[in-house]
């Protein structure tokens, strides 16, 4: 990814199709489209990493809680190996857990060590935890400062005020947010709310996640749209987020799924499809955390 430019960023980040990729408020390029790793076991986090940078993603989203980094890391290693992807051109997000809050600067340590990398392109706090997500910030900074980290964000702040009170306790502005979003839950309010800072949205179980996801695939209005582009209502629903603003991180353990989900850049949403797909906004989370 490129290196990081001295300008603040202030407005919602811009998405480039050509590039595939958005320039986050740190500086650094981050690509627009992932594949996620939440409930994949080991073999299942290791085959999905190889398989989606076959297929040509190059961003791939782990946590410290789901038990795969180092599995995420010996799928990319194999990539680097087979010299279908360079370190440098694979993206890798992961989570620091809200029991590790407390002992942040380990927790980096022991990221880094479980993938296998000397860098970890974006690190965020899982979850807002007031009682010392300030602190778990503040060792991702000094991170960021001893070249561990290159940009740092946040998960799971459903709240403006939420997302203020950490902001304004910290140096470094959340270069992304990260928080469930799909269509019946688009999160409008918080993107609003954050454009501000620079800080770009990504969607968490974007598909609807594990179990829900016949719920939007049936969804007249995006059966309708896939139906009417030739394509599943998977690569509709991906392509609205894109179109949308959000960065896209669906998962998958099926590597047909995975190259499908992948296979989103020769078709487009007209505006009156994107505004069908507005319409559909019920707030309607699908996890209950
Ligand atoms: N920050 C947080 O708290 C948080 C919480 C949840 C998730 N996340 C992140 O967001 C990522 C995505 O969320 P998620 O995995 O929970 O849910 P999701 O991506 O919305 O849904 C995953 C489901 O979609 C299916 N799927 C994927 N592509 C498909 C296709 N082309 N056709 C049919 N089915 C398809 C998968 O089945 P197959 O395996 O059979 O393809 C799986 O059942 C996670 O992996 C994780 O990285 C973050």
């Amino acid at each position: 990814m490129n290196e990081p430019g001295s300008e603040e960023a202030s407005g919602y980040p811009a998405f480039d199709f050509g590039s595939r990729t958005v320039k986050l408020n740190s500086g650094y390029d981050m690509p627009i489209l992932g594949l996620g790793m939440f409930s994949l076991t080991d073999s299942q986090a290791e085959n999905s990493t190889y398989w989606a940078l076959k297929a040509g993603f190059r961003l791939i989203d782990t946590a410290r809680i789901y038990g795969n980094e180092d599995a995420v890391g010996r799928g990319l290693r194999r990539a680097i190996e087979e010299g279908i992807v360079t370190r440098d051109e694979v993206f890798i997000t992961t989570k620091m857990w809200t029991s590790d809050f407390g002992n942040g600067d380990a927790a980096i340590d022991a990221s880094l060590e479980r993938l296998g990398v000397d860098y970890i392109d974006l690190m965020i706090l899982h979850h807002s935890q007031p009682r010392n997500d300030v602190d778990a910030y503040l060792a991702m900074e000094r991170a960021v400062e001893a070249g561990k980290l290159r940009s740092i964000g946040l998960s799971n702040y459903y709240d403006p005020e939420d997302f203020d009170r950490l902001v304004s306790a910290v140096s470094i502005k959340p270069a992304l947010l990260q928080n469930e979003t799909h269509p019946y839950h688009q999160s409008g309010l918080m993107k609003e709310h954050i454009a501000q800072y620079g800080t770009v949205l990504e969607s968490w179980f974007p598909l609807g996640g594990r179990g829900n996801t016949q719920t939007l695939f049936s969804d007249p209005v995006i059966s309708g749209i896939a139906g009417a582009h030739g394509v599943s209502s998977a690569q509709v629903i991906i392509r609205w987020h894109l179109q949308a603003g959000n960065i896209c991180i669906p998962s998958s353990s099926n590597e047909q799924h995975i190259k499908e989900d992948y296979d989103v850049w020769s078709f487009e949403l007209t505006e009156e499809e994107m505004a069908q797909m507005t319409a559909l906004e019920k707030d309607r989370r699908f996890a209950d955390y």
